[in-house]
């Protein structure tokens, strides 16, 4: 018998750094990943402003577009609305046993750190924090008030990991994509996806001596 497929939840918010939470879709992707999607609003807006994505509006909709441009395998990716409260993601039985939130929003961030749960990713979110699972905070924010920087602790403390969108400098990133890949990177090492964006503190460069 073949194993389970891994599954992750992925919520994408409206942080300015839409590319880290697609290019992390898309690494995922294609590391056999079952994706649970979910995109807000304001992404959205994100994603058209700061992308040549052509993302569709409705939830079905960005399911086909994005399974088409990352090539997901039949049923690998599936999007989720805001309301859609029957999705495995809101209950503790259904939802994969890792979520990532990239980027996280601090309106997000605060949802997330005070229980609100009023849509999906904060659903979500909620329950992977109530069922102690791994639970990943991509916030992108500058500077950082005081509430931003409580609700972050507040959750670290609660187990959950903040990983903020700040890349390295120390691999001489040629391009935007390779600033992206160092923070996708991070959070696949984190979450236990084997990746190849970039080698391991102490490793070789790729191509490198
Ligand atoms: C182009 C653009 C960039 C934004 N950048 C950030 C940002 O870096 N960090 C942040 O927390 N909010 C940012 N926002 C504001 C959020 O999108 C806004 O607070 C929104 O309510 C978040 O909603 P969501 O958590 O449902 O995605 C940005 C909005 C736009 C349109």
């Amino acid at each position: 018998m073949s194993p389970e497929p891994r599954r992750v939840t992925l919520a994408i918010t409206g942080a300015s750094g839409a590319q880290y939470g697609l290019r992390l879709l898309q690494c995922l992707l294609a590391a056999d990943v079952q994706v649970m999607l979910m995109i807000s609003k304001a992404a959205q807006v994100v994603i058209a402003t700061e992308t040549e994505v052509a993302l569709p509006g409705r939830h079905e909709e960005q399911e086909a577009f994005l399974g088409r441009e990352y090539g997901a395998g039949p049923g690998q990716l599936r999007v989720f609305g805001r309301e859609q409260w029957m999705a495995p993601v809101a209950s503790g039985s259904g939802a994969p046993s890792t979520m990532v939130v990239c980027p996280c929003s601090t309106g997000c961030l605060s949802a997330i750190a005070t229980g609100a749960s009023n849509n999906l990713i904060e659903r979500a979110a909620d329950v992977a924090l109530k069922e102690r699972r791994q639970l990943i905070l991509v916030p992108r924010e500058a500077p950082y008030s005081e509430i931003h920087l409580e609700h972050m602790l507040k959750l670290t403390r609660m187990g959950a990991v903040v990983i903020p969108a700040s890349p390295g400098f120390y691999h001489r990133p040629q391009s935007i994509e390779d600033m992206v890949d160092f923070i996708v990177a991070r959070i696949l090492n984190q979450i236990g996806v084997e990746q190849t964006l970039l080698p391991r503190w102490g490793e070789p460069l790729p191509g490198g001596d």
